[in-house]
């Protein structure tokens, strides 16, 4: 049984995020998508609610279940046992710091190896700060988010910067 990780901030989940699970889903026997809570950060989702709007974008995904974890992502992957960790790689700007991270968890965890997947020439640009910033103006994000969180995502982010 290989099981692999899928970690992330998911503050919202995008399409790019779902594309990312579910070709990892093809991949391996079990993916396990982690919600990853940093105290430091001041997200605009709990975490209760990412995982509830991943939960929902990807119950299509039998060999996919959710989860979340604080602290450092190593010693989540060592407790379930996983093979590997799965990041998706949108521009050669993510690159730099994606291969920081991926070398830092080798060397304090040999036992999983980081693979990164190259993101959909659909999703290149997506992430989930511009669909926040275009939700609270309002914006159409439908062509951005999964549709089993739009209007979670659009109930709690829509007008936060309008006059009404
Ligand atoms: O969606 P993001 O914000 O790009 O995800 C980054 C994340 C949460 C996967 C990464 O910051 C992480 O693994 N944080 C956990 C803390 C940790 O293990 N840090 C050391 C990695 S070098």
């Amino acid at each position: 049984m290989k099981r692999a990780i899928c970690p992330g901030s998911f503050d919202p989940p995008t399409k790019g995020h779902i594309d990312i699970i579910t070709r990892a889903a093809g991949l391996f026997d079990e993916i396990i998508a982690v919600v990853v809570v940093n105290p430091a950060k001041n997200p605009s989702f709990t975490a209760a609610e990412r995982m509830d709007m991943l939960k929902k974008s990807t119950a299509h995904l039998p060999n996919v279940t959710v989860d979340s974890h604080c602290g450092l992502l190593v010693e989540y992957v060592k407790e379930i046992e996983a093979v590997a960790i799965v990041k998706g790689l949108r521009a050669m700007s993510d690159f730099e710091y994606e291969f920081q991270m991926a070398l830092t968890n080798k060397k304090m965890y040999d036992n999983a190896d980081t693979l990164f997947l190259t993101t959909s020439i659909d999703n290149m640009y997506l992430t989930s700060s511009l669909v926040k910033q275009v939700a609270s103006y309002k914006g159409d994000i439908s062509g951005f988010v999964p549709s089993q969180c739009l209007k979670d995502i659009e109930l709690r982010l829509s007008g936060r910067y309008s006059n009404e």
